[in-house]
């Protein structure tokens, strides 16, 4: 009989904290119940003292969620655990996360202290958050850099306070494979009482080991993963929960099981790649758009004789349906429901014909239509909700043109138009809208990236916009790139504050 290996996703926490991919409480919640139909253990649904937003996610996330734990996490510190506490009121299962830097750079650098005082300060951590909650984890920050005889210690410590669960993050991505596996080996021999906890794998991908770490980890008697959706998280991203799935389901013989329905994982991934406006590489394993797609002459020819040639994964398993019809302009609207339930969205027949006329002018853009295409065109009314809208747009531009944009902003109603000149059309219909906004801000960054290739395609702009110091993100899709650009700087403008935008008068 195999293990039980528990599924801690912190998608909504560690992927969270990445510039530009906040949710609201409202798209919180519909990626946890996601993750909650795909079968993971635990959600870490945030950091509830950091911010009320954070708090109130834990709160509405507790009473949506039934069957994972809700886990809120803190620093060792008695009101982060009080607020912890006071946030998962609602939720059926609970966890407390608690945890302190255990490596000499976070004992004598950040936090300025010595070896002893951070046990003690470890222990106090778990033996508070256990008069709220019976299910407590203690992380020891940056495990992947401390000295191992040191973790032990720690490690023993808290399994003694009552510690259920005990994470060993490689914060930094620095450990080598072989190095991480040998350290949950090293504690699952040293420490005394370490069978009363499941260790805990907890890997960031500085060095494209996060996967690799896991799995050693989960080799030497780790029975707990962290992981996120895509790999999302801070830097290069933390282990992908579905890497983590599809290595454990291709290799039997690792021995150990989860909840996880593997077929649920594409429409998860896409859905936290829309919500966060976190594109997936091409290339990436498992739910990556070439994944699955073989080109080579060579490929095709042995995957038309024997699909395992060259497939390890069968894509179905994934929840990639191969014979979905190849969306046209010609398709009808039982395609597009088909493909739409096939992603996850059971629509009303009234938003399927919504959605069914805008599609059938994306189509007559676009030769065919990818999912992606899909996914936006179901979440594509946001711009409805905004308060300042792009009403009409034109741009001059092109070779020994001066390029030139006139732009009509609809302002809550109020129509407002200029026309301006610049670098190019981008630039000439930004400077129109800053002409009409009066106010100064200035592009930080500007990505665009066609969605899934050739020149019909869809541009996706993520933009970043300086106002007065601070940051606000925007992002936009459309078949034409100037308008995508626009819309996105809009959609930044649109986050500031109401009454900072436009000067009065
Ligand atoms: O990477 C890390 O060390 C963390 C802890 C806060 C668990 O995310
Ligand atoms: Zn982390």
């Amino acid at each position: 009989m195999s293990d039980k290996l528990f599924i801690f996703d912190t998608t909504l926490r560690d992927g969270e904290q990445v510039p530009g991919c906040q949710l609201n409480t409202v798209e919180k919640i519909e990626v946890a119940k996601a993750l909650e139909e795909l079968g993971v253990d635990i959600i870490e649904a945030g950091f509830p003292v950091s911010s009320p937003g954070d708090f109130n996610s834990i709160v509405e996330l507790s009473k949506a969620v039934t069957w994972p734990t809700i886990c809120a996490l803190t620093r060792a510190v008695e009101n982060d655990i009080d607020v912890a506490a006071e946030s998962l009121k609602y939720a059926k299962r609970k966890r407390i996360h608690t945890g302190i830097g255990t490596s000499w750079y976070h004992i004598h650098h950040k936090l300025n202290s010595n070896e002893d005082a951070i046990v003690e300060r470890a222990v106090a951590a778990v033996k508070y958050a256990k008069r709220y909650v019976e299910d407590v984890e203690f992380y020891a920050e940056d495990a992947g850099r401390t000295d191992n005889a040191y973790l032990a210690r720690v490690v023993e410590a808290v399994i003694k306070a009552g510690a259920t669960v005990v994470n060993i993050p490689d914060t930094t991505g620095y450990c080598l494979p072989h190095q991480y596996g040998e350290k949950i080996k090293y504690l699952m021999e040293h420490v005394d009482g370490v069978h009363k906890a499941v260790l805990s794998t907890h890997c960031h991908n500085d060095l494209g080991m996060a996967t690799a770490n896991t799995i050693s980890g989960v080799l030497n008697g780790a029975r707990q993963v962290e992981v996120t959706m895509n790999g999302i998280g801070e830097r290069a991203g933390n282990t992908s929960l579905e890497e983590v799935a599809m290595i454990l389901k291709s290799h039997e013989n690792i021995g150990v099981s989860t909840n996880i329905n593997t077929q649920k994982i594409y429409h998860t991934s896409k859905m936290v790649s829309s919500l966060m406006n976190m594109p997936i590489q091409p290339n990436k394993a498992v739910v990556g758009r070439n994944a699955f797609a073989h080109s080579s002459g060579i490929h095709q020819d042995g995957v038309i004789k024997n699909r395992e040639t060259y497939e390890i994964m069968d894509p179905s398993d994934v929840g990639i349906n191969e014979s979905s019809i190849l969306l046209t302009a010609r398709s009808g609207r039982a395609a597009l429901k088909n493909r739409l339930e096939l992603l996850g969205y059971h629509l009303e027949q009234e938003k399927i014909n919504k959605v069914y006329e805008e599609f059938l002018v994306l189509a007559d853009a676009k030769k065919d239509i990818n999912d992606d295409d899909i996914l936006q065109l179901v979440g594509g009314n946001k711009l409805e909700d905004q308060r300042i809208k792009l009403d009409f747009l034109q741009v001059l531009s092109g070779k020994e043109v001066s390029p030139m944009a006139t732009v009509r902003l609809d302002i809550s109603g109020e129509i407002l138009s200029e026309t301006s000149s610049g670098k190019g059309p981008v630039d000439a219909a930004i400077s129109a809208i800053k002409k009409i906004l009066q106010r100064k801000v200035s592009l930080h960054e500007f990505l665009i990236q066609a969605m899934s290739g050739g020149s019909d395609d869809l541009g996706k702009v993520h933009m970043q916009v300086d106002f007065e110091g601070d940051i606000y993100y925007g992002f936009a899709v459309h078949s034409d790139i100037v308008t995508a650009s626009v819309e996105a700087f809009l959609d930044a403008i649109n986050k500031m504050k109401v009454n900072r935008v436009r000067k009065a008068g």
